[in-house]
């Protein structure tokens, strides 16, 4: 098949009605996700990142080497898949150019919105003057600006892509953003920034033809196959349902656009969980457990290359994360090697004294819960890590879709996910 984002070539398939699906965190980011769109990309004609920008760090093996995704939407490596960065996202046109052309993507393979925002230059030293100032309640953000250009689009000072790429609009934009940014900067003790014109002109003029109508191009992309929208980081960092301020700046849940449209929400998780940044976590691990898992899992920040912290799988967290982002189905990416050299399965049942019922602890409440353990038989063999990912399905009450093997291209078994019985 070929055709692009940009311009609906005809229709090559037989008219069929393909489900969209969505693929959600459902712990505190770095599940799994960048792998599990890999593999389903493979059947879709679209992926759709729905927010965040740089901050994100999806990490996909295959051909014996290891790809790491920031702005990009994992399935842009599938030849018969198209990428779409949609409005809800803020781009850094001078590191997603960097990574276009370090990919090696055509850029025809790739539509950015004209309605997602940009992050500017000088957003980077708001992101790190901010954590200062935020003392005991620093965030450990990834430093990417990210949280600067949500504030900025809130406060209606932020420049849209379409905007940006439009050498007239931007012009007339600038006058307003200059004095707001100066004043943003000024407040923080920061030296107002040198807006760099022609620079500026520069990255518009690389972005400009790869900005389009994302609408359109996920409808055409329907017309072909199954839509796949990505997402990025974990519920656990949701600003609305995950553990203010600890969070990030951007909604995680699935697009509002899909509520209703029957879409599947495939929700993704590891057997043990993993956090960078600041927060309470509640089964966070003994340092000499966790660093096992660590070294095992590989688990370093791919974007930040900042050591993960680890802790055991935590039941009542991952059920609230089901209710919250209506995950429809589990994806499990079965990451034994550190569980088996540590020789246990920890799992955290629920909290003592804490009524599921009432919802999730808030996060000034986190900090006091006490896990109530269990300690699971670790599985002996294949037949047996796909018993025991089942087994955590059961606990969350979800069909399990799909169980991953191992970090490369194919390492994954697909288990129907159909209804359970
Ligand atoms: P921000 O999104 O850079 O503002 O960071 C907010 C919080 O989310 C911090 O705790 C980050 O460590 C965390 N975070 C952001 N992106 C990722 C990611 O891709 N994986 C894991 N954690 C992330
Ligand atoms: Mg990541």
């Amino acid at each position: 098949m070929h055709w692009t984002p940009h311009g609906c070539l005809p229709i090559m398939r037989p008219r069929v009605i393909f489900v969209d699906e969505v693929v959600v965190g459902l712990q505190w980011g770095d599940e799994g996700k960048g792998k599990f769109v890999d593999e389903r990309s493979d059947v879709c004609t679209a992926v759709v990142r729905f927010q965040g920008g740089g901050n994100a760090g999806h990490t996909v093996w295959f051909g014996g080497e290891k790809h790491v995704l920031h702005q990009v939407p994992c399935g842009a490596l599938r030849p018969d898949c198209v990428a779409v960065i949609a409005a809800g996202c803020a781009v850094d046109p001078e590191t997603l150019r960097d990574e276009v052309l370090g990919l090696g993507l055509s850029p025809d393979r790739l539509l950015v919105s004209s309605r997602a925002q940009i992050v500017t230059p000088w957003f980077r030293a708001v992101d790190g003057a901010e954590e200062l100032l935020r003392g005991p309640f620093a965030v450990g953000t990834t430093g990417q600006g990210i949280g600067p250009a949500y504030v900025a689009k809130a406060a209606r000072v932020g420049i849209t892509v379409g905007e940006f790429v439009d050498d007239l609009a931007r012009s007339a934009r600038m006058e307003v953003i200059r004095p707001a940014t100066r004043r943003w900067l000024g407040a923080l003790g920061l030296p107002s920034p040198r807006i760099d014109a022609d620079h500026l002109g520069e990255l518009a003029a690389w972005l400009r033809p790869l900005v389009g109508d994302d609408l359109a191009a996920i409808r055409a992309a329907r017309k072909h196959g199954r839509v796949l929208f990505e997402g990025q980081l974990g519920l656990m960092r949701d600003p609305d349902r995950g553990c203010y301020p600890y969070t990030t700046s951007a909604s995680v849940l699935p697009p509002a656009a899909l509520v209703g449209s029957g879409a599947r929400v495939i929700g993704v998780a590891k057997p043990y969980v993993t956090v960078v940044g600041a927060g309470q976590f509640p089964t966070e691990a003994p340092p000499a457990e966790a660093a096992v898992l660590a070294r095992a899992g590989d688990e370093f920040g791919a974007t930040t290359g900042r050591a993960r912290r680890v802790g055991w799988v935590d039941l009542p967290a991952l059920r609230y994360a089901v209710a919250a982002t209506g995950a429809t189905h589990l994806a499990l990416q079965m990451k034994m090697g550190g569980l088996m050299e540590l020789g246990r399965m920890p799992v955290c049942v629920g909290y003592q004294g804490w009524d599921e019922g009432r919802g999730f602890p808030q996060t000034h409440e986190l900090g006091g819960v006490r896990p109530v353990m269990e300690d699971w038989p670790l599985p002996t063999d294949a037949a047996g890590v796909l018993g025991l990912a089942r087994r955590i399905a059961d606990a969350l009450d979800l069909p399990l879709l799909y169980v991953g093997t191992g970090r490369s291209r194919g390492d994954c078994l697909w288990t129907g996910g159909g209804p359970r019985p």
